[in-house]
């Protein structure tokens, strides 16, 4: 199968392992080369970009990306597959770009603490939003970190005027912790203990 080869190949890092996460309504799989055409499309939209804290990329920068991404060993990413776009059954090992409505990721990048880890989640197609999938994927990948990862406490950096994520990150236990005045952006954590963390997961292998 296509999709497989390619996650033996530079799409799936053997340290992080190939895993793919099916919740309720959405299905948590691995980002490959084939979900980067239309994730490079989502990202030339000035809203997400501001929402983001991204920077537009040409489609041979975002295949640069998606392969650091891969590689990075701090980084775990995931597609948002919404499971009512699948067309069919959920095929393991197959992209289902028709299905594909964000991402979420988190990266561990505190030197000092490996098991603290900032996450970031973006629910790209409008008509998507608004189902409870952000919430869901979310919820998913912290479970999915605790278990995979031993992560421990989770930060998300929310710029100030995007009151759709502060609402959601709050609704679920985060707490303000500081805020950059220069960044205009709200830094929130909170212990994995605290979350209502989705259990138990149903987690394959791709
Ligand atoms: C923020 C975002 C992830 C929400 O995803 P979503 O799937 O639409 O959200 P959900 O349907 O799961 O909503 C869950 C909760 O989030 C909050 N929320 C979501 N959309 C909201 C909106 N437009 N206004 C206010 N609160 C909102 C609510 O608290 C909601 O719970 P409720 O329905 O019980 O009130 C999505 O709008 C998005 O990707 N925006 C652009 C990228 C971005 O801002 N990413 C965050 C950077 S970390």
């Amino acid at each position: 199968m296509e999709a497989a080869v390619a996650v033996d190949g530079e799409d799936g890092d053997s340290r992080k392992g190939s895993w793919y996460v099916v919740g309720e309504r959405v299905v948590l799989v691995p980002y490959l080369r084939e979900h980067v055409p239309r994730y490079h499309k989502w990202m030339q939209d000035p809203a997400l970009l501001e929402a983001t804290a991204s920077e537009p990329l040409s489609l041979d920068q975002e295949f640069d990306v998606h392969r650091s991404w891969t590689l990075d060993p701090l980084k775990h990413t995931f597609i948002v597959l919404d499971k009512e776009l699948i067309e069919g059954e959920f095929v393991v090992g197959n992209p289902h770009t028709e299905a594909m409505v964000g991402d979420v990721n988190i990266y561990m990048n505190d030197p000092d603490d490996s098991q603290f880890a900032e996450i970031e989640i973006m629910i790209a197609e409008h008509k998507s939003r608004g189902k409870g999938l952000g919430q869901e994927a979310i919820l998913t990948m912290m479970a999915f970190a605790v278990e995979k990862y031993g992560i421990h406490t989770f930060r998300a950096k929310i710029s100030k005027s995007n009151t759709a994520s502060l609402k959601l990150f709050r609704k679920l236990g985060f707490k303000d912790a500081s805020y950059s005045a220069v960044f205009k952006e709200v830094t929130l954590e909170a212990p994995a203990a605290a979350l209502p963390l989705i259990s138990p997961l149903t987690i394959g292998s791709w």
